[in-house]
């Protein structure tokens, strides 16, 4: 280990984060009796120009009077590089009630941009005399995006959570393809004739977990855009479980239940997972630093390994 220890990430279920357009009032309070444990509601490219400012009014109206239970409240405002994006802090900063916990700031490109809204949203906190400080969360969905992903991980201390937005991602990195997340057609290998397909994902998911690690930030998959497959969800969430993510978003309210099931460590695994404490534990008394379970080698990090499933499960349970 480094002379620094690695920061812990907010120690909250993050395991589905449910979207749903600030234009469409009537599906919010379906969304908070969802199972979701984060709430997303939109101001940005779900919600048309012309609907910047009703939506704005519905999600501060709906913030102080839907009962969203003890989830995780977030809004995700307008990019930097649009006229509506101050608009939207000034006013859910000012006349928002305390129930929002945390905005979104898309198509973040560079620490300055998480630099500039930590400012504003700062002297709107103090001037209101808001004593809950508002939490921050981001999408890494642009080439600058993942070029600057550690720096934008370490930007204000308001940093809780970062998220891969497949779609703006592959449009500015010109990849060939309209799909949003999975499988790619055209992305394979050929051994002896047969076409093995890979994930096009994987690097920048990778980037986005060490960036968030090293910064004590919560790591998400973003959306699967193709509601109609659950299979292809399930196995791209696997994907993102498997190299440290926390959960994934959902964009319609049949992706929550998958969710749900793969970012909580099954029965089996926590059980495995104590074995493997337990083994240690009688392999420490027993003044050994490795032991053998079920055929292989645990030793000294493979405690860690089963104390990520294990909190995790525990924080879930909680
Ligand atoms: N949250 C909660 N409930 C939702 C929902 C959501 N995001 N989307 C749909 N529902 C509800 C519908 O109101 C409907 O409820 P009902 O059975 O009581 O009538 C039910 O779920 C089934 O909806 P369905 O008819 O299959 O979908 P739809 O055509 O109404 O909406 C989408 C489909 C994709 C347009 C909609 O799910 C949506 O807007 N998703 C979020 C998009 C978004 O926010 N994108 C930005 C992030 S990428
Ligand atoms: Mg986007």
């Amino acid at each position: 280990m480094s002379f620094r220890i690695q920061p812990a990430a907010p120690a909250r279920p993050n395991r589905c984060q449910l979207f749903g357009p600030g234009s469409r009032p009537a599906i919010f309070e379906k969304m908070a009796a969802s199972a979701a444990d984060v709430i997303n509601l939109d101001l940005e490219d779900s919600v048309a120009p012309d609907d910047k400012a009703a939506a704005r009014k519905n999600i501060i109206e709906a913030i102080g009077d839907v009962d969203w239970g003890n989830k995780t409240l977030s809004v995700r405002i307008n990019g930097l590089d649009t006229p509506y994006w101050y608009r939207d802090v000034v006013d859910l900063l000012e006349q928002a009630s305390d129930r929002l916990d945390q905005i979104m700031i898309p198509k973040v490109g560079c620490a300055g941009d998480i630099y500039a809204v930590d400012a504003l949203v700062t002297a709107i906190e103090r001037a209101k005399g808001r004593t809950k400080p508002i939490s921050f969360e981001v999408i890494i969905e642009s080439a600058a995006g993942i070029a600057h992903v550690e720096e934008i991980a370490a930007a204000s201390p308001r940093m809780e959570a970062m998220s891969l937005g497949a779609a703006d991602f592959a449009a500015s990195m010109g990849m060939q393809t309209t799909g949003i997340g999975g499988t790619q057609e055209n992305y394979y290998m050929i051994r002896e004739g047969v076409k093995h397909w890979s994930d096009p994902w994987h690097w920048a998911q990778a980037a986005i977990v060490a960036a968030c690690r090293t910064h004590g930030v919560l790591p998400v998959d973003g959306p699967f855009g193709d509601f109609s497959d659950d299979d292809g969800y399930v196995a791209q969430a696997r994907r993102s479980a498997t190299l440290g993510m926390v959960g994934k978003w959902a964009i319609h309210p049949k992706q929550i239940a998958l969710a749900n099931e793969v970012f909580t460590p099954s029965e089996a695994a926590v059980a495995e997972a104590k074995e493997i404490l337990a083994a240690m534990e009688k392999a420490k008394a027993e003044g050994a630093g490795a032991t053998v379970y079920k055929g292989r080698l645990v030793d000294i990090a493979s405690i860690k390994q089963a104390e990520v499933i294990v909190k995790q499960a525990e924080l879930i349970a909680g």
